[in-house]
């Protein structure tokens, strides 16, 4: 039996990194799922991977920064399925041109705004009616622990972006709870995906800078935050709503010396 037998969940950015990890675990675990990306390549990769595990995934292109492709994932979602449970709102953007709020152009800021923020929103807005409709569910919101602390290395949108992810949760998380929906943000530390791995291509002691605030001393494999989502999205978390769901390694507990 798995622990997600019987849902329909929907997650976005499910062609790489973390929502790609998430597509094979919530397949194997039983649930139908919408593999939706914006990258049509990988999404389709990401869906024949989880198809393959029980014969219910399917992939769609979607851009989560727009309102109709939003409602068009949803549309698709529940005419195949009949149903849908379960938000799994994983897409998510970490651009170059987002650093430092003093060389941060307004154009880069508000791209993050776009899909970081807006695009949770939307997911939301456009998802919950379903799970009301089913009499319950559960929405995760993929925040970050810069949500709940200043970063080391300043990404000035993407920090904000978070932190509005995980206000938005916990307001959602009040207004829909006698419903039965619950809303939870999702706040991973530094996890090794194509998102953060760009990163450290591209400056050799961005890594470093990193892990030094990490008690455990090193990055969160991908697979470690898809089992708290999992978590999240099945009933045994039947009683967690509006949690800062955090998955970091002890880095938001630490105040750590370098030696
Ligand atoms: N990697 C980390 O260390 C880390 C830490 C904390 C939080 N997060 C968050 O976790 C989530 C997943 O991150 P990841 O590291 O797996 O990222 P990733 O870059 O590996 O994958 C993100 C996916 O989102 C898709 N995407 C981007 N823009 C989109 C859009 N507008 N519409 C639909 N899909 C879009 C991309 O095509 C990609 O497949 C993000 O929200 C990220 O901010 C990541």
């Amino acid at each position: 039996m798995g622990r997600l037998d019987g849902k329909v969940c929907v997650i976005t950015g499910a062609g790489g990194g973390m929502g790609r990890e998430a597509a094979l675990r919530f397949s194997r675990e039983g649930a139908r799922v919408c593999v939706a990306d914006m990258n049509e390549e990988a999404g389709q990769k990401s869906a024949a991977e989880a198809d393959a595990e029980t014969g219910e995934a399917f992939f769609f292109k979607v851009d989560v920064a727009d309102p109709a492709s939003v409602q068009a994932m949803y549309g698709k979602t529940a005419e195949r399925y009949g149903q849908i449970d379960v938000l799994y709102n994983n897409a998510g953007i970490m651009p170059e041109d987002d650093a430092s709020i003093l060389e941060t152009e307004p154009n880069s800021w508000q791209r993050v705004q776009d899909v970081n923020t807006k695009g949770v929103y939307l997911c939301c807005k456009f998802g919950i009616p379903y799970l009301l409709e089913r009499g319950g569910g559960s929405v995760i919101n993929v925040a970050s622990f810069v949500a709940l602390m200043g970063a080391a290395t300043s990404q000035i949108s993407y920090t904000a972006s978070k932190g509005a992810v995980l206000s938005m949760s916990r307001e959602l998380a009040v207004e829909f709870a006698k419903e039965g929906v619950r809303v939870n943000a999702l706040c991973p530390g530094p996890v090794e995906t194509p998102l953060l791995l760009r990163l450290f291509e591209s400056d050799e002691n961005a890594a470093q800078r990193r892990l030094i605030h990490v008690p455990m001393g090193r990055m969160a494999r991908p697979e470690e935050i898809v089992a708290g989502a999992l978590f999240l999205a099945s009933d045994d978390s039947s009683y967690v709503t509006g949690t800062s769901f955090l998955v970091d390694g002890g880095l938001t507990a630490a105040y750590v010396t370098p030696e």
